[in-house]
């Protein structure tokens, strides 16, 4: 039988995916079933099962011709792989299957909403438009829409550019019709964010422009993701070519959350708050869904795209998601927290209470590579508090990453620059924490090749990457001045 470029990408993953041990991949963190991960795509619950699709090269460990990859799973942690969804195969989309998401349809069908490149990205004198694009399935198959696009370059504002105009977010109003956003670079250079209505998911047309940028927060934006929280407006945004704000917002691309008021009726968003989702080094292209029991879930991909060649050895595969992350809004602000069935991957608790650190300190039984680490740090003495205090992890002779707390700045430091990476990425950054109080707790999640720290209860949040060895697992406190530190450890395992 004629090979399709789709049944060609789902013969090659089998062939080299099925050779991946599961040793050779994180532990619970998605990655790409072979070759290269990037955007989480059409996150959502569907016939029983969580379902994840990923922007995807199957051939190399690098971004390519993207496709969509598929994983379903009954707790977001064990992830079973599913055949590859959807290929470049059609004229509108023969440049890539970019990133979008999805919704099910009152036919029982689930919809996948995405953006097609319509030329070859590769080629001499390529002219590719961006258009949305639909597929139906039944969650294992997708078929694409004999009517696609489904929506065009025609309907973007005049003067907008067609070429950077992508990553539908689709949702369902409560009476059943359907509303999609759209990032797109406006006439000015910046992103701006387009609102589309449907009756059925699959006629279209332009509602309004939602938000602007106004080249305020770094030039296009991509990957947006709107929907309420305790009825508040919420707008995920990942922005391209960023300017550094304060310790807010860092050069290049960043993630970005403005919360406001909405108007239903009207279909208005106006932000009145804005700030980082993610203060760490290795996170974009959030995407969120709201699960059965009511939680709103995000997940990223734990990676920077400016960072891309962070790698220490080669491996099959590249790219992955952070772990899924409950969302909430606390103090005018939005915190996350690991999803709490990450609990029943704890085995083997370690507690300390009250231990004094001045100077180095290793405890017994506080060590591994995937774990799950809460560290509550405090001056012995308020009066005279230590100065900074170290928490170093992934440690051997040669290689360790660590955070450090300078408790009169009340800034936290991720630092990875031993960690045993080779390129000239960022391997260092500074969060200045939101509340001021003598307590400073950080949870600290550890997979084979991330950690991912939560302050202060999830208040913010800290990602990155981790190629060090995994021989490297030991852990080491530090203070200047004396301490006093509470653990709570767990070796997370399947
Ligand atoms: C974000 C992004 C999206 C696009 C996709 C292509 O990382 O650039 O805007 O749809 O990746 O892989």
């Amino acid at each position: 039988m004629d090979q399709t470029p789709l049944s060609r990408a789902i013969a090659y993953e089998k062939e080299h995916g099925d050779k991946i041990t599961p040793e050779e991949r994180p532990l619970f963190h998605l990655s790409p079933r072979t070759g290269w991960l990037n955007d989480p795509n059409g996150f959502s619950f569907y016939k029983g099962q969580y379902h994840l699709f990923y922007q995807y090269n199957p051939y190399n460990t690098v971004w390519g011709p993207m496709h969509w990859g598929h994983a379903v799973s009954s707790d977001l942690l064990h992830w079973e792989y599913l055949p590859c969804v959807m290929a470049p195969d059609e004229a509108y989309d023969i440049g890539g299957v970019f990133s979008g998401s999805a919704v099910t349809l009152d036919d029982g069908r689930q919809l996948l909403m995405y953006t097609g490149v319509t030329d070859d990205l590769f080629k001499r004198d390529s002219n590719p438009m961006q258009v949305q694009c639909v597929a139906t399935g039944d969650g294992l198959t997708y078929t694409k829409y004999e009517g696609n696009p489904v929506i065009g370059v025609e309907d973007i504002p005049s003067g907008s550019d067609p070429r950077d105009f992508r990553d539908p977010k689709v949702w369902r109003r409560e009476d059943g019709s359907f509303r999609a956003i759209c990032a797109n670079r406006s006439e000015d250079g910046s992103g701006q964010i387009l609102l589309f209505e449907s009756p059925d998911g699959f006629h279209w047309k332009r509602k309004k422009i939602f938000l602007k940028n106004e080249n305020r927060y770094g030039l296009m934006w991509e990957c947006p993701d709107f929907f309420t929280l305790d009825g508040r407006g919420v707008l995920l945004l990942s922005p391209m070519d960023m300017l550094p704000e304060g310790f807010e917002f860092h050069n290049g691309n960043g993630n970005v959350c403005f919360l406001g008021k909405y108007d239903d009726e009207n279909e208005t968003f106006e932000p009145d708050h804005v700030q980082a989702i993610d203060s760490g080094i290795d996170f974009y292209a959030s995407q969120t869904m709201l699960a059965p029991d009511g939680r709103r879930i995000m997940i990223g991909w734990m990676q920077n795209p400016d960072g891309s060649s962070y790698r220490v050895t080669p491996r099959p595969w590249y790219g992955q998601m952070t772990v899924p992350r409950e969302i909430f809004l606390k103090d005018g602000r939005l915190w996350q927290q690991p999803i709490r069935e990450l609990m029943n991957l704890r085995k083997n608790e370690v507690i300390y209470k009250d231990v004094k650190v001045d100077n180095e300190c290793r405890l017994e039984g506080v060590k591994g590579r995937t774990i799950d680490l809460t560290v509550r740090i405090r001056p012995e003495d308020a009066e005279n508090p230590y100065h900074k205090f170290i928490l170093r992890f992934a440690m051997n002779g040669e290689f360790y990453t660590q955070l450090s707390f300078r408790y009169k700045e009340n800034v936290l430091k991720l630092d990875r620059k031993f960690s045993g990476s080779r390129r000239a990425v960022i391997n260092q950054r500074r969060c200045l924490v939101k509340t001021r109080s003598e307590e400073l707790k950080l949870r600290v999640i550890l997979d084979r090749y991330s950690v991912e720290v939560f302050i202060n209860d999830g208040e913010q949040a800290m990602t990155a990457l981790l190629y060090t060895e995994m021989t490297a697992d030991n852990i080491m406190f530090f203070s200047d001045g004396a301490a006093v530190i509470d653990v709570e450890k767990y070796d997370l395992m399947d």
